[in-house]
């Protein structure tokens, strides 16, 4: 059975009036990348939202596997993001049109600076940070990009940026799954009118075999991925979780045909225990 294309196409508004789908695929290093699963993904999944990243190294691939769907440019949702080798203007102006070139896309959907810490040393984070978002900024502005964002930045981060940009930025992209919920990050994003979007959505895995979770799973009749999936949805956080496997991934998309009661939001909602699966941006000035 095939997935409804619509459904996925679900989306949320960004303060800039475009409108990012609340489900996307992700597609990082870890476990490796498949070309053939991407391309299913595309064409057989209704999958249109994308999110990469120059780290994961597989820009090329990525682009390959686009031309290869058919899907054409303009019903896709691509975003990309900035590695902190690549902070400061002319490097950040630079990386990101090499992305566009690596990836034979002439625009980002949404293009993000990857990590609040600069890599440049006898320079404050801040600076880097400031220096190189004026370079996103323009990169807005030129259409290069056709939205902006940050991710793994927490409040501190957000405070400083807002003292020393002109556009605020679109979309933090940080981790969440129920093990890892940062309200007051997400809050603060809210009141700020920055979309909150969430990463490693099933915690790499680590939250499928919890026993509440299999439970709620059970009496759903879905997988415990899908109620992880689903219960970021109905939060309205935007989730991208990554499978190579074709069958996984049409399983996670099959996340829209039924809705989780406020009991079992509930449940899910207090299993937060502070953990990071990725990385832990806390500390970095
Ligand atoms: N901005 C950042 O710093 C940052 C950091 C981390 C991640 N991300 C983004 O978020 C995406 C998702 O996060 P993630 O890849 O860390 O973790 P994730 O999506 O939480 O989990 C991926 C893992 O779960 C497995 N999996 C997927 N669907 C499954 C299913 N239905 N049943 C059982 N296992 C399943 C995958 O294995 P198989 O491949 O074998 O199916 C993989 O090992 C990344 O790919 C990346 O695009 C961003």
């Amino acid at each position: 059975m095939t997935f409804a294309p619509a459904q996925s196409c679900r989306t949320v508004p960004l303060s800039n009036g475009l409108q990012i789908p609340i489900f996307g695929l992700g597609t990082s290093h870890d476990g490796g990348y498949s070309h053939d699963t991407i391309v299913y993904a595309l064409t057989e999944c209704g999958v249109r939202h994308i999110d990469t990243a120059k780290y994961y190294g597989c820009e090329e691939k990525l682009g390959n596997a686009i031309a290869e769907s058919g899907i054409p440019r303009s019903d896709l949702w691509v975003t990309n993001k900035l590695w902190p080798a690549d902070y400061g203007y002319n490097a950040a102006k630079k990386a990101c049109l090499d992305s566009c070139s690596q990836m034979g896309v002439k625009y980002f959907d949404l293009y993000l600076m990857h990590w609040p810490e600069s890599s440049r040393p006898g320079c404050s984070n801040r600076k880097v940070r400031a220096e190189t978002w004026r370079a996103l900024e323009e990169l807005y502005k030129e259409g290069v990009c056709c939205a902006i964002g940050v991710s793994n930045f927490m409040v501190h981060h957000l405070e400083e940026l807002k003292e020393d940009c002109r556009v605020v930025p679109h979309v933090n992209q940080v981790e969440y799954h129920p093990f890892q919920q940062p309200h007051h990050l997400m809050e603060y994003c809210r009141q700020e009118g920055i979309v909150f979007e969430g990463y490693s959505p099933l915690a790499k895995g680590q939250v499928l075999s919890n026993p509440t979770i299999l439970q709620i799973a059970e009496k759903y009749r879905h997988t415990p991925a899908q109620i992880c999936i689903r219960w970021s949805i109905q939060n309205g956080v935007v989730t991208i979780p990554k499978s190579t496997k074709k069958e996984r991934i049409q399983e996670n998309c099959q996340v829209f045909g039924f809705h989780l009661e406020e009991s079992d939001m509930a449940a899910l909602g207090s299993f937060h225990d502070g953990r990071h699966v990725t990385w832990d941006p806390t500390n970095v000035e």
